[in-house]
């Protein structure tokens, strides 16, 4: 089918290799820095969301329509990985599909591509609340630190299930799964979805305490319910969870990615534009929103739109990235190119993932002065970046430095842009539409055609 082949080439350029082992050619952007952004952006769905509902739909045998997909390599990879192990994937159009979950003849997820992308670990609590098994390779992701599952792995066990690891693969399995009073250690993400999902079809209550309350974690929870689950407390740090026998078909519609939409607002403070971000919920993006006006930028809030403006230089400021409704990890590489470009000295501290600075040094080759101690960057900002051949360690580094290149004088390319396109559709579309001088590239020669004509 089209469809499938569209789905297989979008992994292929995920890999940069194809099925047959070959390299495929790597793509880069070329970027010419100086414009401010201006006009208006659409922001997409949001991965993160869609991720976990994705393996969510498979827990019902009737078919789940699913909308406001965003168009990106990892909800391509996961929705291939799902029609593997035998559902049925319909793509309706490019933010729209059905998933129907009754055909699925193995809980053994072996599609080669999922050890790529994180969320393969959803796949473990959907398959396991509603086969009682699964069997899901340990998951990769982006290289932002270590990435434990142990807080997924503890749950499900306090649900009743075994769970080992053989062969690089987690095999969880149960008799029967039995509400239970969980804790979890560390805020997490990902573990509160999962535990949420297998739960769901568990027998009796369960508790889970110090859950993450990610905007994503509300959504994920709204559509088990949506399915005749009965989650409540989502959004909170306590989910209490009543488990049901059977799950049922739904309409629902992914709230729109609040990392997408800060990206946007960042990319205009850093260029001194003037976007309007729309199609967004403004109460996720309070943490950002909070720190731009802190820092010199104007914010208006409409119902379902954001304008950012800076028409000055930005003043500097500290931030610490913190769980919801504290500033995202994943916001902190925008806000890094940004201070690096404000007046005064900075800091900046993760305290989520311990590797998510490497992009400092490709921003050092721009001309920014950073220092990295431990978990914090201290970020004195310069006048101006210079544009220089710089490399994306993970996503949303990479996005950043992109900003950083809308921002510098004269060319800067981006390699790895793979990382980008994991989770950001039509990236370079989107900025282009606001003014910005970036292409797609894979070869000298694109890049002298661009030269040629941007000048
Ligand atoms: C999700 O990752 C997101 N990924 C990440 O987005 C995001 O950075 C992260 O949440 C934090 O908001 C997806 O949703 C697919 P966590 P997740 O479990 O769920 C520790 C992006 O750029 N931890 O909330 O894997 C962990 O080490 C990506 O879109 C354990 O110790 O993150 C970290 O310090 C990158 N044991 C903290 O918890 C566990 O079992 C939070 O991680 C699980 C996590």
């Amino acid at each position: 089918r089209p469809s499938d082949r569209l789905l297989e080439e979008k992994t292929e350029e995920i890999l940069g290799i194809n099925k047959n082992g070959m390299r495929c050619p790597m793509e880069q952007y070329i970027i010419k820095g100086g414009n401010p952004l201006v006009g208006e952006v659409e922001i997409g769905g949001a991965k993160n969301a869609a991720l976990g509902i994705l393996a969510a739909a498979i827990m019902t045998d009737e078919t789940v329509k699913i909308e406001n997909l965003p168009d990106v390599q990892d909800i391509n990879v996961l929705l291939e990985a799902i029609s593997e192990i035998g559902a049925k994937v319909e793509r309706v159009n490019r933010t729209t599909v059905l998933i129907n979950g009754s055909g699925i003849g193995s809980v053994s997820v072996d599609y080669e591509y999922i050890k790529k992308i994180r969320a393969s670990y959803y796949l473990l609590g959907a398959l396991l609340g509603k086969y009682k098994r699964a069997e899901v390779p340990l998951p990769g992701g982006c290289n932002i630190g270590s990435r434990p599952i142990d807080l997924h792995l503890k749950g499900f066990k306090a649900l009743g299930a075994k769970v080992k690891i053989s062969h690089g693969s987690i095999i969880a399995q149960a008799d029967q799964l039995t509400g239970s009073h969980i804790f979890l250690d560390t805020v997490s993400v990902g573990a509160t979805i999962n535990i949420m999902m297998a739960a769901s079809m568990a027998n009796g209550y369960t508790i889970i305490e110090n859950a993450a309350r990610e905007p994503h974690v509300v959504d994920a929870a709204n559509f088990l319910n949506s399915m005749g689950a009965n989650i409540k407390g989502a959004g909170t740090d306590v989910i209490r969870i009543r488990g049901v026998e059977k799950l049922h078909k739904t309409e629902y519609s992914i709230i729109p990615d609040q990392i997408e939409a800060g990206t946007f607002m960042f990319a205009a403070a850093a260029t001194k534009g003037d976007v309007m971000v729309k199609n967004v919920i403004p109460k996720h993006l309070e943490a950002t929103t909070a720190k731009l006006v802190e820092i010199g930028c104007e914010v208006e809030e409409f119902d379902d739109a954001v304008r950012v403006v800076a028409s000055k230089r930005l003043g500097c400021t500290n931030v610490k990235t913190l769980p919801y409704p504290g500033y995202p990890t994943d916001m902190q590489p925008q806000i890094g190119v940004t201070l690096a470009l404000a007046s005064g000295t900075s800091i900046v501290t993760e305290s989520i993932f311990e590797n998510r600075f490497k992009y400092m040094d490709e921003l050092a080759r721009m001309g920014a002065t950073v220092k990295v101690e431990g978990n914090s960057a201290i970020i004195t900002g310069v006048e101006k970046f210079t544009g220089a051949r710089v490399s994306a360690p993970d996503l949303r580094a990479g996005a950043a430095l992109v900003i950083a290149g809308l921002a510098a004088e004269g060319y800067t390319i981006v390699d790895d842009i793979v990382y980008i396109q994991r989770g950001y559709e039509n990236f370079e579309e989107k900025l282009r539409s606001l003014g910005a001088e970036i292409e797609r590239v894979s070869s000298e020669k694109e890049i002298q055609k661009f030269k040629l004509r941007v000048g």
